[in-house]
């Protein structure tokens, strides 16, 4: 079989049998019921936050999958955003679909009773499939067709973010009266996979925005920032807070009251190093609210992605060839079968530093550059960042990418060089 052919099957929802002879479950198919568990099922967590889930472990053990393959613990992604519910207990939770939209995912939270935000009208559709009603939808992207919103709105959607004039006047076109809120800029110093520039406007841009909302007859609902995905800074929610109140105080000055503050995601995965637990960010979060709404609490969103479902995934992969170059450079190069194009571009100015496994560990190792399959040279995941694996790899060994179960499936290409885009697998 063609290794595309392969990656094909592996994807199509309703052929993931064709990859996991032995999944447990797998089921929940687009625009079908997802089955519903009756009893609820613990979480077996690694002995290590962001170590291999032992669920995982035992079902590679003997299932068979294409390679490289991304399987996800649907069991961890329901306890992360459990814990994240009981640390943010005056937080609605809008689950981020982009951070990985798989069906069981979706279906599981959705049954948890998250909200969802969206980034489009594949996303929106995705959740309506799963029959979560659209008062529990977001259209959080800031960047939309008109004729996007016009659905969305046609479907009942009715909360917006925007960042600037003629994005309010589209959704007051076609969206009328609906909830908006104003996506403030961040600096998102700290975050390992920061948010800036492209999202949100300077916060005094942010009140005319709001006061123009009113005037469109809109319901200016509030404000929204993200401190940059993967902080690990919690004084940043702090600081974001702040700045929050006093646009609160600059709207009632204008006679805009807000209501809402959204404070996007930064939940982080754990990958190398070690990052504060969800509790902490709970307190913290919590603290700052309190120092700068006191008794005017307002309401608050959050829309984690990498802190639902980061940990709860793992690519398997293949090494494809170890090879040296020569000169003074004596590292060894390994190719995986898993690249920049296999979903590891948050990899992209090493930005990411996932951890691995392979099946020699235990033995020596020695340093490595490492890289993907693919004939493009930007194809390269880390060789500035100092990666050591065991001297004795070599092609066909297995290796495995932990907490990879956020923002990779996505961003697999579909086809470059010929390769498959990344399977996936839920069990
Ligand atoms: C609007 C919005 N909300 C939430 C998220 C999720 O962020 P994270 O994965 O850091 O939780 C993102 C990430 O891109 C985003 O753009």
């Amino acid at each position: 079989m063609f290794a595309s052919e392969q990656g094909r099957r592996a994807r199509s929802r309703s052929s993931s049998k064709a990859i996991a002879k032995s999944a447990p479950s797998s089921k929940a198919v687009k625009g079908r019921k997802a089955p519903l568990r009756l009893v609820p099922q613990a979480a077996e967590l690694p002995l290590e936050r962001g170590g291999l889930p032992p669920k995982i472990a035992r079902y590679i053990a003997t299932a068979e999958l294409p390679s490289p393959c991304l399987i996800v613990d649907v069991d961890i992604v329901a306890h992360n955003f459990e814990e994240l519910a009981r640390s943010l207990p005056e937080a609605r939770i809008f689950y981020a679909v982009k951070a990985n939209p798989a069906d069981e995912i979706v279906a599981r939270l959705a049954r948890l009773g998250s909200a969802f935000d969206t980034a489009s009208m594949g996303e929106i559709d995705l959740c309506l499939a799963h029959g979560v009603s659209p008062d529990r939808l977001s259209f959080g992207n800031t960047i939309k067709k008109e004729r996007d919103i016009a659905e969305a709105y046609r479907k009942g959607v009715r909360m917006f973010a925007f960042d600037s004039q003629p994005e309010l006047e589209k959704i007051a076109r076609v969206a009328p009266g609906s909830k908006v809120y104003c996506r403030v800029l961040m600096e998102c110093e700290g975050a390992e996979w920061p948010l800036s520039r492209k999202f949100g406007c300077e916060p005094e841009m942010a009140v005319d925005l709001l006061a123009a909302a009113k005037a469109l007859g809109l319901d200016a609902y509030g404000i929204s920032f993200h401190v940059g995905s993967q902080q690990t800074d919690l004084t940043q929610y702090d600081k974001a807070l702040e700045l929050s109140v006093s646009l609160f105080r600059a709207l009632e000055a204008r006679g805009v009251t807000l209501r809402m503050v959204n404070m996007g995601g930064g939940f982080p995965s754990r990958y190398r190093t070690d990052v504060p637990s969800i509790p902490a960010y709970g307190t913290a979060i919590h603290e700052a609210l309190l120092r700068h709404f006191g008794d005017n609490m307002p309401e608050v969103i959050v829309e984690p992605g990498r802190g639902v479902v980061g940990d709860a995934g793992v690519i398997q992969a293949e090494v494809v060839l170890v090879s040296q170059k020569g000169g003074d450079d004596d590292r060894r190069w390994v190719y995986l079968d898993a690249g920049k194009f296999h979903g590891l571009a948050e990899t992209m100015d090493e930005a990411i530093k996932y951890r691995l496994l392979t099946s020699r560990d235990g033995g020596e190792t020695s340093p490595v550059v490492l890289a993907g399959p693919t004939c493009d040279s930007a194809d390269i995941l880390y060789e500035k960042t100092d990666y050591r694996l065991p001297s004795a790899l070599a092609a066909g060994d297995k290796v495995w990418i932990l907490a990879t179960g956020a923002y990779t499936t996505t961003y697999s290409a579909v086809g470059f060089n010929g390769f498959p885009p990344l399977a996936s697998v839920c069990i």
